[in-house]
């Protein structure tokens, strides 16, 4: 292997030309090869093709090249009756096969049946200084407000979107008050238009109320795009390597048992949560959504109890192990990096070019899916043993192995006693000896 960068930087390494974003991309990277002293590997690994590089600089600033996240398929998912493959770019080995193999149980009996709300998303404007009689006209100042944004909504209204309403509160604690102005934003993601939205009605807004602007941004919360999913199937569906003297019933209580321990405790529900997450922002990349923003919104969901809590929740019922999930997801098919960039466009085309309520929906079952992956595994076998089959095809490749050697060589090292502290010394000597050559 060529150089890693965990070698000593040379001395005066690490400092790049101030106003990087001032020069062209040829000559930021140039820079940054230099002030890192990069290795041939890291360099190509953030290189990209030209075509890439090119996109990256349009689409971010001070751009250096690509981030190359792996991007796999998830297999077996049957949602509302169609077979869906789910693309996923995601750097965690065993997230992916999780998925499939859930998507695999569920669909024999019936798979995923998922819901999805209309995509409304808020614009807020917080006003600082309002009477309690600004407070009130502001309350009633809705049609104002749409007439104000008819041009600007115009084309959504044309596609079955637009103005939904306004509503008016008063922070507590602040007194500022607070303006949201609801908006069905069709298959975008919002941003833009709600962010627009809210600029245009500054002026407007201080008139009517009388106060001064604070600020105009649309909320990430998302609480009204809601999307579910759930399924049930026979618990003797689970009674797949389970552990000697476990059955489907029991494992299917311990899954649920599991769901109760994340609405109990906070601490257990953020990891819950994550694995949840690690199928809808899987997702979210592979389509160039805002992952932080979905994000975001699901973990403030969990939180709007007061308490933080699992997101989902698993039961059983006469025989059957019922799963049910549900979070704001504003997950977009246009607008955004999403047509944009041509690796999200190959995603919607393998995802059959969904809307955005579809997509949102297919969400909701990859994140059930993942959780109940997740949550049988820690409840039966441990979730280790399956590590152990990627932590070989690492060291694998760490020891130098290409090609079909890969899987060759992970395949004795996880066959071989002890697989879980084999070592890149271990690796080598054996792929010294699958290659004939001397130890
Ligand atoms: C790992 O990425 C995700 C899990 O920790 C999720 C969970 O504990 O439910 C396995």
């Amino acid at each position: 292997m060529s150089g890693t960068v965990k070698r000593d930087p040379p001395a005066g390494a690490g400092a790049l030309p101030s106003g990087l974003h001032r020069h062209s991309l040829d000559a930021r990277r140039a820079d940054l090869r230099d002030a890192f002293a990069l290795g041939d590997e890291e360099w190509e690994g953030i290189s990209a093709s030209p075509a890439l590089r090119e996109l990256a600089d349009v689409m971010v600033e001070s751009a250096v090249g690509c981030m190359p996240v792996p991007l796999g398929i998830a297999e077996g998912f049957l949602i509302d009756g169609r077979e869906t493959a789910v693309p996923m770019a995601v750097e965690e080995p065993s997230v992916i096969a999780a998925a499939s193999f859930a998507a695999r149980l569920v669909r024999r009996d019936g798979g995923f049946a998922t819901w999805a709300a209309d995509p409304v998303m808020a614009a807020q404007v917080f006003l600082e200084g309002v009477s309690e009689q600004g407070e009130r006209r502001l309350a009633a100042c809705g049609d104002t407000v749409r007439a104000a944004l008819a041009g600007e909504l115009a084309s959504l209204e044309r596609r079955g979107g637009g103005y939904r309403g306004l509503s008016v509160s008063r922070l507590a604690g602040m007194g500022t008050v607070k303006v949201e102005i609801a908006i069905d934003v069709r298959d975008a993601m919002g941003a833009n238009r709600l962010n627009t939205a809210a600029e245009r009605l500054r002026l407007l807004l201080e008139k009517e109320s009388g106060g001064r602007v604070l600020m105009a941004i649309l909320s990430n919360e998302a609480r009204e795009r809601l999307a579910g999913a759930r399924f049930r199937l026979p618990v003797d569906r689970l009674a797949v390597r389970l552990p000697a003297g476990m059955d489907g019933a029991e494992a299917a209580r311990r899954v649920a048992a599991a769901s109760q321990v994340a609405q109990e405790d906070p601490s257990r529900a953020v990891t819950h949560n994550k694995g949840i997450m690690n199928g809808i922002s899987s997702l979210a990349l592979a389509t160039m959504n805002d992952t932080r923003a979905v994000e975001a919104a699901a973990h403030a969901w969990a939180a709007r109890s007061g308490r933080y809590r699992g997101l989902s929740l698993f039961s059983v019922d006469q025989g059957m192990l019922c799963g049910e999930l549900e979070l704001p997801l504003a997950m977009a098919t246009v607008g955004g990096s999403v047509d944009f960039h041509p690796a999200s466009r190959a995603a919607l085309a393998v995802l059959g070019w969904p809307d955005s309520p579809r997509l949102s929906r297919i969400a909701a079952a990859l994140g059930l899916a993942q959780n109940l992956a997740a949550l049988l595994a820690l409840t039966t076998r441990g979730i280790q043993a399956g590590h152990m089959r990627y932590h070989a095809a690492r060291l694998a490749y760490r020891a130098g192995a290409r090609g079909s050697e890969v899987r060759l060589l992970a395949e004795e090292l996880h066959g071989a006693e002890g697989a879980a502290s084999a070592d890149l010394a271990s690796a080598r000597t054996l792929l010294a000896r699958m290659r004939g050559e001397a130890p």
